[in-house]
């Protein structure tokens, strides 16, 4: 049956992924594991430069990131998109206005994730493209604290539209409708090129690439 040939993919799956998608992958991990049983998983989380250096040491079988590296022998596969927003507390003067310009919003404090962050790559870049200058009051290693951060008033910051998901329906927090934003960006599911891909990284592979598919289609229009 079906069901035996899937027992038959066995083995270990590592996975290290970026912070963004902290929730999308664990919570598909669920139905691939009821799917097949008898794959385990590890699953690292990290920044962008902590995926970059676990891929030089080539320490997983797949990798998920949104901005791919220069100089390294890769295979890469975009699978959904990962748009940055600006977030300010729900109560801010700038809600609800319309296309705030980057300088209005180089007058608020801002909050940025840590040195080696992909996210705050991103936004350092198109700030210094358009010469402006922000005035960051609080560097902050992690995306929930930064949400925390906002609702608590001490600045606005920049996150991936994924990170506040998971309570679209909190009042606390909004997307600001800012010039240049969202800046879009995608997930990519990254490979080392001269590897062959395990059975178990190959399933993954193609089990996630289908779930990316299926959300695309809910959520058209929607994300
Ligand atoms: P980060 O990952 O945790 O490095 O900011 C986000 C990204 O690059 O999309």
């Amino acid at each position: 049956t079906v069901a035996d040939l899937k027992g038959l993919k066995q083995g270990r799956l590592r996975l290290a992924v970026i912070t963004t998608a902290k929730y999308f992958v664990p919570r598909l991990l669920g139905p691939f594991c009821q799917l097949y049983p008898g794959i385990d998983i590890a699953l690292q989380v990290t920044n962008h430069s902590g995926i970059v250096d676990r891929l030089k040491e080539n320490l997983d079988d797949l990798y998920i990131m949104s901005q791919l590296p220069e100089h390294l022998d890769i295979g890469f596969q975009p699978f959904l998109e990962n748009p940055l927003v600006v977030l300010a507390p729900a109560n801010h003067p700038l809600a609800g206005e319309k296309n705030i310009s980057l300088q209005q919003l180089s007058e608020e404090p801002f909050i940025l994730r840590e040195p080696g962050s992909g996210t705050r790559t991103a936004v350092q870049k198109l700030f210094d493209e358009q010469g402006i200058k922000l005035k960051v009051k609080l560097e902050l290693g992690s995306n929930e604290a930064i949400k925390q951060a906002i609702a608590g008033g001490l600045g606005l910051s920049v996150l991936s539209r994924h990170t506040i998901i998971p309570e679209s329906a909190n009042p606390e927090l909004t997307v600001l409708d800012v010039e240049y934003f969202p800046i879009e960006r995608n997930w990519y599911m990254v490979y080392p090129a001269g590897k062959q891909m395990s059975v178990v990284a190959r399933t993954y592979f193609e089990y996630l690439l289908n779930a990316a598919q299926q959300i695309v289609e809910q959520t058209k229009g929607t994300l």
